[in-house]
């Protein structure tokens, strides 16, 4: 892009961007890209440390060496450009004080939703208004094993191995099914549309290992979409932030984002709802907002801007910075799928257990005769830590053989 773009980018900049140098593990390997041979080298800190660099970007992943690259750049006062999730989700407040105390910027409008701007957005368009609460999709791996299991009815092991063999999901999928990568994701939007440090780890997580085809065929059947999403919301003194599979309704905007696609929708106190949607993934798409970061840096250098990603989160880090309540706290609707025996009292049992833990019955229907009962129950708002309780009491009856799933159902309004 630097290269075909060379004029449109440097007429936006304000100067010509030039790649001075890439620092790559293996010198010998072939690449398809007009750069000189002798700009490439093996020793990235060499290049971090190179005077006549101005602008570090980091596209190598990983913690280390990443980290003390990182460090090392902006403690010099070099601005870095990073697309890496894990890094700034597990060392975010270090890298933004590292930011801070080198009066250099840090820009990583690519690490969350590859070519969607997210982050600028966030911190800039929306500065002014108050987050009430985001959704996303942004994990394109498991958005389209869902879609796959959604539209062609196939188990998720089929659609697992289709992603495998189309190049979205990698031979070890762990990261991105187990919920991994989106929870990187939810810390770093979280920790921006929050103004607060959020750490993966803070992060609840759970991936789609869980989800079956009778899951996604009911929630059809009952008018849902079954998607993994990024919640992150506001609620006065704490905020929630969480990974985890849910049911939206079909006709909600995010239950039409097929595929890989990734998007984020946004609720926002003055500008209502928006959605940002596009390739999450992919060399070319992050790759644009690599570059955008680069253009935003030299445009400032230029004296065309403002110094761009100022770190917001110290704003409210320390007295005041709202607490993360614990998934345990926080209340949502649910969808239970029971295995059940189709014998009198069956229901009665059921009823029994949710009244004793106080969660309400929204509606409920029952498939299939004998042994091979299953009973589908959707409930109004209950919290975490009584539906938890419910489920182990229900698991307990002798009429129910399992309690099959539990997914949580997303009501329309935060
Ligand atoms: N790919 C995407 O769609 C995407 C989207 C958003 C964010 N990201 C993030 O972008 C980063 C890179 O991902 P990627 O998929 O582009 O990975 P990749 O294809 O493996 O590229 C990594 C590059 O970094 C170089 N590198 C790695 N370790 C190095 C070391 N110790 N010293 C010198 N060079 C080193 C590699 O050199 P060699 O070529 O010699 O191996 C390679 O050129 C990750 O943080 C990822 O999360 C990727």
């Amino acid at each position: 892009m630097l290269h075909e773009h060379a004029d449109d980018i440097s007429r936006r900049a304000g100067c010509r961007i030039e790649l001075a140098t890439v620092a790559v593990r293996d010198l010998d390997r072939p690449r398809d890209v007009p750069i000189p041979r002798d700009r490439f080298v093996d020793d990235p800190f060499a290049a971090v440390c190179d005077p006549s660099v101005d602008v570090v970007v980091e596209v190598m992943g990983g913690i280390e060496p990443a980290r003390s690259l990182v460090l090392e750049a902006l403690s010099s006062g070099k601005p870095v450009v990073t697309a890496n999730k894990e890094l700034l989700a597990s060392h975010g407040e270090a890298l933004m004080d590292a930011a801070a105390n080198g009066r250099a910027a840090l820009l990583f409008e690519a690490a969350v939703g590859g070519g969607i701007p997210l982050i600028r957005p966030l911190r800039e368009h929306l500065a002014g208004d108050r987050i009430a609460r985001f959704m996303g999709i942004v994990n394109g791996t498991t958005n389209f094993i869902l879609t796959r299991m959604t539209e062609q009815g196939i188990s998720r092991d089929q659609a697992l191995a289709e992603a495998q063999s189309m190049g979205y999901a990698e031979a070890d999928p762990t990261a991105d099914v187990e919920g991994f990568d989106a929870a990187a994701k939810a810390a770093i939007l979280a920790s921006i549309a929050f103004d607060v440090p959020v750490l993966a780890s803070d992060v609840y997580r759970q991936g789609i290992s869980t989800v079956s085809a009778d899951d996604i065929a009911s929630a059809r059947r009952l008018g849902y979409v079954v998607k993994l999403l990024a919640i992150a919301e506001s609620l006065g003194d704490s905020i929630s932030v969480r990974v985890h599979p849910a049911m939206i309704p079909h006709d909600h905007p995010l239950a039409s984002v097929r595929e890989s696609y990734n998007a984020v929708f946004i609720e926002g106190e003055r500008v209502g709802p928006l959605m940002l949607y596009g390739q999450g993934a992919g060399g070319d798409p992050t790759a644009t907002s690599v570059v955008g970061d680069v253009i935003d840096l030299a445009r400032s250098r230029a004296g065309r801007g403002p110094e761009p990603g100022a770190p917001t989160t110290r704003t409210r880090a320390g007295t005041g910075a709202p607490r993360i309540r614990p998934i345990d706290d926080l209340a949502s609707q649910y969808y239970l799928l029971l295995d059940a025996a189709d014998r009198p009292g069956v229901l009665a049992a059921v009823a029994t257990v949710f009244a004793a833990h106080e969660v309400s019955i929204k509606s409920v229907w029952q498939e299939g005769r004998g042994e091979e009962a299953q009973i589908v129950l959707i409930t109004h708002q209950a919290l975490e830590r009584d539906l938890a309780a419910c489920a182990r009491d229900l698991a307990a009856l002798d009429t129910v053989r399992s309690v099959r799933s539990v997914i949580r159902v997303v009501a329309a309004e935060p």
